[in-house]
């Protein structure tokens, strides 16, 4: 089977374990082999040579005299003795001339290797490698001293076979027992491995799993060794894993919850400006700027600012280089074509390495802002004019309490006035028809008198001249009555002392064209173009339908005195509902000569008037005024002079 090229090449736990077996115990047993078999031959046969020189001194002592007398029968019978010593291979008796004396064994390699004055020891036929039995030979030469005299030596050759025999013995043992060994460590390390290697391959596929992110899986090892406890302390790992991994579940919600909750556009971007993440409000803001969704990965610039290179003064750049945070405003017109400011901070961001990795941008809207800001400049720089417009409403609501006031206070004194004045006129009232009654009576014999009397004259006039004044008189006080009658009841509408008749539901429109039925001759006589623009859709006010007529009779009676006679104007009549008030409006207004604010600060007082000549009585407005009040409305006026008036009646809607 062929390795995949990509697979890198592993020494398994058992190879390595295996080779780690061997090679300790190869140099265990090379060591063995060399300190035990090599060191011991070499000290055995050193031991061998010292026994040797031993033997051969010994014998030389016990022989030296036979040397001497060169008994040669005695000497070769002690050769054949020391034959029988199994190391010696053979032996020679050498007189001092270098002559044999005896000997027995091997001697050809003696005379082979033994020189007259060569060494006292010499090696032959040493057979090459560690473990041969066969041995060799040691010669050994001893002189032969006899009173102090050498008289000859002895020649000794000393096997090394037994001592060859009993190394090998040895060393094939020691071989034995290494094979042996070696097997056996090897088998046990098979067993070994392949009871730990089941614990680790269940390890390793549990990290696998967990590696893959399921946290749930555990080991199961019970072989009561490191392994068992390396297996449980991986699942206390797992345990640990798991623990964290819910923590950091936790704490990655809880941080995006407060990314996203957060209201400001919030981004992180790389060092190359790729927006890496970003909130809801940064979507958010990227939609209203750019119409367009969050790409991750674009360029902030390209894609929120929409520029071909990054921004000028990018804060991002400046905080990356000096590692602070920075900040700029930035003015953008949105699709929408509206001018907005935004307002970017940028925060450097570091890995643990301290390199900078990027920074976070923090976007908000501060157009708002901005323009309350303006706003509060405008003010504070207009703070004086407003202080003064504030001062003149101010005035103005003061003079219209003021106004109000007066007018009660008015209210209460013509109330007074009117009752005053309608008693004694109630008496001149009912008396001049009877005045009158009597005069008529009186005059025709008056005036028989004044014929029969032609001189009579009193105060230079004749009685013909004073009768005709006496009608005259009587006829005039007849019309002053009258119209104190007429000014009497109006000072009662001022001052609403008619309480007669209760408010009912008015249809106001109705009520206008009454009083057009009323007021229509002299209106059509005095106005050349009438505008009537009723709304057909007013709602029903509480009211009191003919005061209401009054008013709206004094306000177009008003408009007709304030046109030019021979000038033919022009008269409007208005209703609208004004819903969001809860109120009917009625207008009247006319093209006349209009008001000085002068006399628009007066129209409402009682008596005012610019029309004393022509019979006004200065009434109309004032009483106008209290009937609009009595209604809980509002009368305004608008006029300016040469151009025309226009009042406004606000009454408020019958709700039920
Ligand atoms: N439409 C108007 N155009 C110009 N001036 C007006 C108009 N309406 C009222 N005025 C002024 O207001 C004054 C007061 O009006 P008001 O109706 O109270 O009295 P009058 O019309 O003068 O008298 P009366 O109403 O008794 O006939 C008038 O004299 C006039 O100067
Ligand atoms: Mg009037």
């Amino acid at each position: 089977m062929r390795k995949s090229p990509h697979k890198k090449h592993r020494i398994s736990l058992r190879q390595k374990a295996i080779a780690a077996i061997f090679l300790t115990f190869f140099f265990l047993v090379s060591y063995v082999f060399y300190f035990t078999i090599v060191k011991e031959h070499r000290h055995d046969e050193a031991e061998i040579i010292k026994a040797a020189r031993m033997k051969a001194s010994l014998i030389s002592a016990a022989t030296s005299a036979y040397v001497l007398q060169k008994n040669e029968a005695f000497l070769q019978e002690f050769v054949n003795l020391a034959l029988g010593d199994g190391d010696i291979e053979y032996i020679e008796f050498v007189n001092r001339e270098g002559g044999v004396l005896a000997e027995g064994g091997l001697q050809d390699q003696h005379k082979i290797h033994m020189e007259k004055d060569g060494p006292n020891v010499q090696e032959i036929g040493k057979p090459e490698g560690l473990f041969h039995q066969s041995g060799h030979l040691f010669n050994i030469r001893v002189p032969v001293v006899h009173g102090g005299k050498n008289v000859g030596e002895i020649i000794m050759g000393i096997s090394t076979a037994e001592v060859n025999r009993r190394l090998a013995r040895t060393a094939y043992w020691s071989l034995g027992i290494f094979v042996v060994t070696i097997l056996t460590g090897l088998l046990l390390t098979y067993f070994l491995e392949r009871r730990m290697r089941g614990s680790l391959k269940r390890l390793i596929q549990t990290a696998g799993y967990m590696a893959q992110g399921d946290l749930t899986q555990r080991v199961n090892i019970e072989i009561g060794d490191e392994v068992e406890e390396l297996g449980q302390s991986f699942n206390q790992m797992a345990r640990a894993l798991s623990l964290k991994e819910k923590e950091l579940i936790m704490a990655k919600n809880t941080f995006v919850s407060i990314f996203n909750g957060i209201t400001a556009g919030i981004a992180y971007i790389s060092t190359d400006h790729k927006i890496i993440q970003a909130n809801h409000a940064y979507e958010d803001l990227l939609k209203e700027v750019t119409g367009t969704p969050l790409v991750k990965g674009q360029k902030c610039f390209e894609l929120l600012w929409q520029g071909q290179d990054v921004c000028k003064n990018c804060p991002g750049i400046s905080a990356m280089k000096t590692g602070k945070p920075e900040a700029m405003e930035k003015e953008v017109i949105l699709k929408n074509k509206e001018l907005h400011v935004f307002w970017i901070h940028a925060y450097p961001v570091q890995d643990p390495g301290k390199n900078t990795v990027g920074f976070v941008e923090y976007i908000l809207d501060i157009s708002q802002q901005r323009k309350l800001e303006n706003e509060l400049k405008t003010y504070t720089e207009h703070l004086e004019e407003i202080a003064e417009e504030q001062t003149r409403k101010l005035k103005e609501a003061q003079e219209q309490i003021v106004h109000q006031e007066k007018m009660a206070a008015l209210g209460q004194m013509v109330a007074g006035v009117a009752h005053e004045i309608n008693n004694p006129n109630s008496f001149i009232t009912y008396n001049i028809p009877l005045l009158e009654e009597t005069w008529q009576m009186f005059e025709p014999i008056v005036l028989a008198y004044a014929s029969a009397h032609p001189e009579q004259r009193m105060s230079g006039l004749g009685i013909e001249e004073l009768c005709r004044d006496m009608r005259e008189l009587i006829q005039d006080i007849k019309t002053g009555s009258d119209r104190i009658n007429k000014i009497v009841s109006n000072l009662k509408d001022f001052a609403r002392l008619d309480e007669s008749g209760q408010f009912k539901p008015v249809q106001v429109n109705e009520m206008i064209e009454k009083t057009m039925a009323i007021v229509g001759a002299q209106v059509k006589k005095s106005i050349g173009k009438i505008e009537m623009d009723l709304s057909s859709d007013l709602p029903k006010i509480q009211g009191h339908s003919q005061k209401l007529e009054q008013v709206t009779a004094n306000l177009i009676m008003n408009a007709i005195h304030a046109i030019p006679e021979n000038d033919k104007g022009r008269l409007s009549v208005t209703t609208r509902h004004i819903e969001r008030l809860g109120s009917v409006l009625i207008e009247v207004e006319d093209n006349g000569i209009g008001m000085e604010q002068g006399v628009i600060d007066r129209i409402f007082e009682p008596f005012f008037t610019t029309r004393r000549e022509a019979g006004g009585t200065g009434l109309g407005l004032s009483v106008s005024y209290g009937l609009i009040q009595e209604h809980n409305g509002i009368i305004g006026v608008l006029s300016r002079p040469g151009l025309g008036t226009r009042f406004t009646l606000y009454l408020p809607v019958d709700r039920e």
